[in-house]
């Protein structure tokens, strides 16, 4: 890509997307064209039809999509597979009869099966069952790299799916009933630090700022803070934490994710890549271990409590990484000094 092209960057207020267009600002690019939902609904096709018209990008970056957490999507999976069916078909289709140069796919590591071997490789894709609590939203991301396969194979377009692992960073979502783990427990860190500290007026801006979620906006008051922050597991002497700490996630900043779609798209085509390439540091951290970096990080000198009731989840999920390796990128982010820079920026708000 050179800095005066044309790059169409689908989703760009999202976490991924912002990141990107941070980096693509950051290199240079100066004819970055976007559009927020509103102004421009992915899901219709002769909206779409109408901005590839008029636009005539020379380079897509699709993280544009309808995401969200087990909850919602074993609540609205028509949703989830309608709308993102129709935003990777709008967007690939269009960008093949408008000659764009090429297309970046993201994607999400719940495409490989619910037992793939760990850790996943590329090669598992479509090998098993996938997970049924999102498997409306697994099914919508393999149809969009297979639409980037069989366009490339029939019409030699050069459209790259990536499939990135756990992100959190920069814009991310901080209500405790859909956040990610990282800013759901960071925020729990924080809320428990400011109550010990007596920090009322800093629990407010923050209260006023982030929804809880589970209906306990509705319920708050002055005289009840302390209470409902309990509700989530937030108390002055202790932190409440689900399950045993004892399973392992990977984590990575959305920073180096962007970095990483901006190597491939400037220096590796699908002839290269393949059918799809994970994004991820191919290493994983034990969750006791996590909370501890956490909570020092966040500076709350209380207890972590578990509450060995609750589910621990797959004791391990990870992907492997020896493929975006074998392709040069190397991450740049250490997972302590991006929780750093993560809490610095929360707090920054
Ligand atoms: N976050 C993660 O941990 C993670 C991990 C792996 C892969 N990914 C992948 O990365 C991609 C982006 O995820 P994200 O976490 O950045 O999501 P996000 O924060 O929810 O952002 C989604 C973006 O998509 C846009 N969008 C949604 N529906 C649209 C529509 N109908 N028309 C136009 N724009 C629409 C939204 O635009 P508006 O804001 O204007 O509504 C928003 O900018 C997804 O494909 C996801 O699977 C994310």
């Amino acid at each position: 890509m050179e800095k005066h092209e044309k790059i169409y960057l689908a989703g760009h207020k999202g976490l991924v997307g912002s990141a990107i267009h941070r980096i693509l600002v950051k290199e240079g690019f100066t004819n970055i064209v976007t559009r927020t939902s509103s102004e421009l609904d992915l899901c219709n096709q002769a909206s779409v039809e109408e901005f590839f018209r008029t636009e005539k990008p020379d380079y897509v970056i699709l993280a544009a999509a309808k995401v969200g957490g087990i909850m919602a999507n074993s609540t609205y999976p028509a949703e989830f597979i309608y709308k993102n069916i129709m935003i990777a078909a709008n967007v690939i289709d269009a960008s093949y009869r408008y000659g764009v140069k090429k297309l970046l796919n993201l994607g999400s590591s719940c495409i490989y099966p619910r037992m793939a071997p760990q850790p996943m490789k590329e090669d598992c894709l479509m090998t098993s069952e996938l997970e049924k609590t999102n498997e409306a939203y697994a099914l919508a991301k393999i149809s969009a790299i297979k639409l980037c396969k069989y366009y490339n194979q029939q019409y030699g377009t050069n459209f790259i799916s990536v499939m990135p692992t756990n992100q959190y960073g920069i814009g991310d979502n901080f209500n405790m009933e859909t956040a990610h783990l990282l800013p759901m427990i960071l925020r729990r860190f924080h809320l428990a630090k400011l109550l010990r500290n007596g920090q009322t007026e800093e629990i407010k801006k923050d209260l006023k700022r982030y929804k809880l979620g589970w209906g306990l906006d509705e319920k708050l008051r002055d005289d009840n803070i302390e209470e409902i922050l309990g509700e989530i597991g937030a108390y002055k002497d202790k932190v409440v934490l689900w399950g045993d700490g004892s399973v392992y996630r990977e984590m990575m900043c959305s920073d180096d994710l962007a970095d990483a779609c901006y190597y491939l798209m400037q220096n590796k085509d699908y002839d290269e890549i393949g059918e799809l390439v994970n994004i991820t540091k191919g290493d994983d951290i034990q969750l006791k271990d996590l909370f501890e970096i956490v909570k020092r990080i966040v500076g709350f000198e209380g207890e972590i409590v578990y509450d060995k009731t609750k589910p621990n989840g797959t004791p391990r999920k990870m992907m492997d990484a020896t493929k975006i390796k074998a392709l040069g990128w190397t991450p740049k982010i250490d997972l302590e000094q991006g929780i750093k820079d993560f809490y610095d920026w929360y707090c920054s708000l």
